[in-house]
């Protein structure tokens, strides 16, 4: 209910009538009247005037189910919703639901994380407050080899959400990073679990620095934030909601061909390393070449200084 009323209250900026508000979610004005302090606790300020009834003057930076719901935009993507205050690794939360049986669309945000993973068992720093951590349960008939894609899905998402909640144009370093003037403020772990030939289920997980204002000293020349970048705090959930709307178009639209064809110009546009030089960090030996862009697979072609073409399917790609 405190969900359905932050929706109607953020819906009008004028006021909303007691009356409006119970006949709208079919419930007792105490109840109504009940919910408003609850929110009121939580830190939303709610003008209340007799014979006019409640204005939302300004909401709190919280990621709460109902504040989440009050903006979620998407169809299908946070259906079922689980907000926490703390845990290990919303990804970890998020494997652990769909083990469970969890269906597709199912959203684990947390505030902060105790063990926050990366890329290549590396931790992912998640202090309380500063950032969306968050990730979503995915369940799409594809083969294995082709959910390694839905990492660069999300990197678009990424990056077109960001744009459409705070205005600000961030790329994509391959095959998924988000960053800003050359700086990560985003990064992307998809895992999976597989039976033999097919999915179980895929874990895609997003982490943003949203009002990180000072990283530790190794990560400071290489990761800024939303708000260093544009120079104030910002609230978090409408930036989950602008990512999971996008989301949830670039899905679906990878599922009708279940590769990047469709993609291939959008994402080589979002680039950051496009035309580049850039060094591939490849197991069998690092060599330097002009990143090219995506094909449609996923894989970045890269020009050798020899002349030659190499398709990078995974690895590391530095500057
Ligand atoms: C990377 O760039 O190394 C990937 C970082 C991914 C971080 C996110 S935060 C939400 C989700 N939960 C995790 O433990 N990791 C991902």
């Amino acid at each position: 209910m405190k969900a359905e009323i932050l929706k109607l209250l953020k819906a009008t900026p004028d006021f909303v009538s007691g009356q409006q508000l119970c006949e709208g979610l079919g419930v007792s004005r105490t109840a109504v009247w009940k919910a408003i302090r609850q929110l009121e606790e939580e830190g939303y300020v709610i003008e209340a005037v007799r014979n006019k009834g409640y204005r939302l003057t300004s909401s709190p930076d919280v990621l709460t189910a109902p504040e989440l719901k009050s903006v979620l935009t998407s169809r299908w993507l946070g259906g079922e919703l689980t907000c926490l205050y703390e845990t290990d690794s919303t990804n970890n939360q998020a494997r652990r639901l769909a083990e469970e049986g969890a269906p597709e669309g199912t959203m684990v945000v947390a505030d902060c994380q105790t063990a926050g993973k990366g890329r290549r068992g590396r931790n992912w720093a998640s202090p309380h407050g500063a950032g969306i951590w968050m990730s979503f349960v995915l369940r799409p008939a594809l083969a294995p080899v082709q959910a390694s894609m839905l990492t660069l899905v999300a990197g678009m998402a990424v990056v077109s959400g960001i744009r459409q909640a705070v205005g600000l144009e961030s790329m994509i370093k391959w095959p998924n990073d988000a960053v800003v003037r050359g700086k990560k403020i985003c990064g992307i772990l998809t895992e999976m679990s597989t039976e033999e030939d097919s999915i179980r289920h895929v874990v895609v997980g997003i982490g943003i620095n949203v009002n990180t204002k000072d990283f530790p000293e190794e990560l400071a020349p290489t990761a800024t934030s939303l708000s260093l970048e544009l120079g104030r705090p910002l609230k978090r959930a409408p930036v989950i909601a602008a990512v999971a709307e996008q989301f949830e178009t670039y899905y679906g639209r990878f599922l009708e061909k279940g590769d990047m064809t469709e993609f291939m110009e959008e994402y080589n546009r979002m680039l950051a390393n496009r035309d580049r030089e850039v060094c591939v960090l490849d197991p069998a030996g690092t060599y330097r070449g002009t990143a090219l862009g995506i094909d449609r697979e996923g894989s970045l072609l890269v020009k050798k200084e020899d002349g030659s073409l190499a398709s990078v399917i995974s690895g590391e790609v530095s500057v």
